[in-house]
């Protein structure tokens, strides 16, 4: 049986994409996570691939747009200069584009799929990528969802972690999970109400946290240090059928209100998803072929 190389091998395998769950990873003392190395990388990057904030994030912003603006005559290195005592926020989409963080994606990639292999979800995480965030003490990440799995690990500072139920109609209608997962919209409706369905985690360094596919999830940085973590995001065979099936869901609602008022939500029968997947591709395909958008 292969063994996993950056995490301990105690992982709930039935739990993955099914529900939040902790573990340990042993990357503590990697030299990629440096703040050395990571003021030489950040530089480095492509600056698309570096996306940072001068201000304090809340609950009901939208993660996926706060970046699109960068705070004017200032660049990524003064920011982490001075990120322990102001409210920034730098996420890094892809650092492995660096060499310093080759080997660590290979490991991390090779362990996910060692661990999709034993679940039977396929051989190949795809759309494998590592986001890494790098954030002032107290800094929020507001409430979202990623189209991905996600396995996330801390390196410094602590954090709270709110994860909730991947399916559940009263924390994200399946209709505003549709559109998010189709690239319609990228702000969920956010209340504070919806908190007694989340469930928190205190996440400290050497902490791994697995986030199930489309599960809502929010941070909230400790006040103690500034906080350094990295994720692994990918899908699974499993999670590409539930992507599909949620863009078939969204769009017959939106080119066929009748039918699709009463369309099933994702996530409750294989068949149906699997049915909803086929269906996707295949119009896809045609689609692509006759040079059509649909
Ligand atoms: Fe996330």
């Amino acid at each position: 049986m292969d063994a996993l190389r950056c995490f301990e091998d105690n992982i709930e395998l039935d739990r993955l994409d099914r529900e939040s769950f902790l573990a340990r990873h042993k990357l503590m003392g990697h030299p990629s996570l440096s703040l050395e190395n990571l003021g030489k990388v950040l530089p480095a990057l492509p600056p698309s691939n570096v996306m940072y904030s001068k201000s304090r994030l809340a609950n009901g912003d939208d993660f996926e747009t706060t970046f699109r603006d960068r705070p004017e005559g200032v660049s990524v290195s003064q920011v982490l200069e001075s990120i322990r005592e102001s409210s920034s926020y730098i996420m890094i989409s892809s650092p492995e584009k660096h060499p310093s963080f080759h080997d660590l994606y290979r490991e991390l990639k090779s362990d996910v799929e060692v661990l999709m292999r034993r679940r039977g979800i396929g051989g190949e995480a795809l759309m494998s990528k590592l986001y890494l965030f790098i954030a002032s003490p107290n800094q929020i990440t507001p409430f979202h969802v990623d189209r991905y799995s996600t396995i996330l690990m801390q390196f410094r500072g602590s954090k709270t972690i709110t994860v909730f139920p991947q399916w559940e109609d009263a924390v994200v209608k399946s209709e505003d999970l549709e559109a998010y997962c189709d690239y319609e919209r990228t702000k969920l409706p956010w209340s504070e109400s919806l908190d007694k369905y989340g469930k928190p985690y205190t996440f400290a360094p050497g902490d791994a946290l697995h986030i199930p596919f489309m599960a809502g999830h929010h941070v909230a940085n400790g006040s103690d240090d500034v906080s350094i973590s990295l994720s692994i995001i990918f899908n699974t065979d499993e999670t590409m059928v539930w992507r599909n099936a949620l863009c078939m869901n969204h769009r017959l609602r939106r080119r066929l209100p009748m039918v699709g008022r009463s369309v099933s939500p994702v996530g409750r029968s294989a068949l149906r998803d699997q049915v909803k997947d086929f269906t996707y591709r295949g119009i896809g395909y045609v689609a692509r072929r006759m040079g059509r958008e649909w």
